[in-house]
């Protein structure tokens, strides 16, 4: 038989994987399921995306780079965009089917860690949140040892003449990425050298707004829909999220805004 749409989409399995768990059924919670089904799909399409942008990097491929940077800022956007429609979901909906959630959290999205993880923001600690030698557990534990963005986009600083320092390149790759003064000189010379250059750092700020912007429009769906409650996770909600608030994958592309 010919290939067709349902088969090549798996649909059968894809539209079989909603079971709300609310009895009596609160109507609510197929969005609830749905939207962040959604959410775990785009994030693997940004593993995905990001690991080609690694590789972009080490090759020196700036106009591949470019094109995947600008794809992943889209999708962010996107993101970001989605949330309104969960905020269509009144606090009365919410606190109907909440408890059917038990212990389950966003906090737990494997995925989510494992694009921290690639982006450089690596906390080994995170991966006892994961039970030991799941597959979660070892994706991210993959993720862990693995040189994130940050060390590609150094392969790619240096192939175009910026000196990365020894002591960066051999950092403990397990640790989180940290920024560096010497490395900004290098940047900011790349900026008013090349225009082309400064196209890929553009973008890259994009993609570093635009997942702030995704914790700040999570924060406030969070307190608009629970308020001061704790989370379903275990932490103390809203306020563990707006400590959150800030975090830069990109410090270095921040750190010299003023410079120009
Ligand atoms: C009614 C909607 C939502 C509420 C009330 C909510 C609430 C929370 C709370 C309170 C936390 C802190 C951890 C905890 O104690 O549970 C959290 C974390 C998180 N949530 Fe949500 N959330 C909602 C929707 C979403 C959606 C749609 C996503 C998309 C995947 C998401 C992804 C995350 C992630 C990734 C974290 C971890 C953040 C971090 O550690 O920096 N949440 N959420």
């Amino acid at each position: 038989m010919e290939l067709n749409y349902a088969d090549y989409l798996k649909l059968d399995r894809l539209l079989a994987l909603q079971e709300p768990r609310s009895s009596p059924e609160e109507h609510d919670e197929m969005l609830f399921i749905v939207i962040h089904q959604v959410y775990e799909l785009w994030f693997k399409l940004l593993l995905h995306e990001l690991e080609g942008i690694q590789r972009d990097f080490s090759a020196n491929q700036l106009f591949h780079a470019i094109a995947g940077f600008k794809r992943i800022r889209t999708v962010m956007k996107t993101l970001v965009g989605q949330l309104d429609i969960l905020e269509t979901m009144t606090p009365m909906s919410f606190s109907g089917f909440r408890e059917r959630l038990e212990t389950a959290s966003g906090f737990q999205s494997a995925q989510y860690r494992e694009l921290e993880f690639i982006l450089g923001y690596k906390r080994a600690e995170l991966l006892r949140s994961f039970p030991a030698y799941s597959p979660a557990f070892h994706r991210l534990e993959r993720r862990l040892k693995a040189r994130s963005v940050i060390d590609h986009f150094h392969d790619f600083l240096a192939l175009r003449g910026v000196e990365i320092p020894p002591d960066i390149r051999s950092r403990e790759v397990t640790l989180a990425a940290v920024a560096d003064a010497r490395v900004q000189e290098g940047i900011l010379r790349l900026y008013r050298s090349h225009p082309e250059v400064a196209i890929l750092l553009e973008l890259m700020t994009d993609f570093d707004e635009g997942q702030q912007e995704w914790r700040y429009r999570h924060v406030k769906l969070t307190e608009r829909t629970i308020g001061n409650k704790m989370g379903t996770g275990g932490s103390s909600g809203v306020d563990f999220l707006k400590s959150t608030l800030f975090k830069s994958f990109f410090p270095d592309l921040w750190a010299i805004r003023h410079r120009f």
